[in-house]
């Protein structure tokens, strides 16, 4: 069966089909799919609220079974902001190096960093039901960025347990410790059989 991922973010697309893989579902992005609209915005104040409406919108416009993620970066010192507004911190568009000099300079002369990536993912049926589960990666912000791979806050976070960050660390640690990667598991465990059986 064909499963619609609700995202045009390449990143989002490559880490979810290295973690998400079962022989019977073929996953399809949106870009490979014609006509569905180009952007759902995301304006709940929750990342389960915005996934749900974002697979809600793409799965009716598709008529497939669809898949969708929301995730951000909360840091305590902030209360727990960017959150929800993780992409567009420093403004729209989206601009990560304009994002995280924004986060470094609210972080200036705090000294509890702490702060957790967070993730949902929903699923939606075309016959209207739908799923959610969440993942979380806690850690810390450091100083200054360090290293190339991943994208967004990367070079700033180091997950607990690690002395680099997610942008020094690579995509196959990344891959088994983040956020995406612990929400994905759950999804995997829970939603194969439902995806199976609806084949
Ligand atoms: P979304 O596309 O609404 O889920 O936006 C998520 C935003 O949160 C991204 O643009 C990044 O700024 C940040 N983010 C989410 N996941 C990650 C990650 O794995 N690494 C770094 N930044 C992330």
């Amino acid at each position: 069966m064909k499963l619609l991922l609700a995202t045009r973010n390449a990143n989002k697309v490559r880490e979810i089909k290295e973690i998400f893989t079962s022989a019977s579902i073929e996953l399809v992005s949106a870009d490979d799919v014609p006509g569905l609209p180009k952007d759902v915005e995301e304006d709940a104040d929750t990342f389960e609220g915005n996934a749900l409406k974002k697979a809600r919108t793409l799965c009716a416009a598709s008529g497939l079974w669809t898949l969708a993620d929301d995730s951000g970066l909360e840091v305590k010192a902030l209360g727990n902001e960017p959150g929800v507004h993780s992409a567009r911190y420093a403004g729209e568009p989206t601009n990560t190096p304009a994002n995280n000099a924004k986060l470094l300079r609210n972080l200036q002369g705090i000294t509890d960093r702490a702060a957790r990536f967070r993730c949902a993912i929903a699923l939606c049926a075309p016959d209207g039901r739908e799923w959610a589960v969440e993942g979380s990666c806690p850690g810390r912000i450091i100083d200054a960025p360090r290293g190339t791979t991943g994208f967004g806050y990367d070079p700033l976070f180091v997950p607990d347990g690690y002395d680099q960050t997610f942008a020094e660390l690579g995509s196959e640690i990344k891959n088994r410790i983040s956020h995406r990667a612990r929400a994905l598991q759950a999804a995997q465990q829970a939603w194969i059989p439902l995806l199976q059986e609806n084949c």
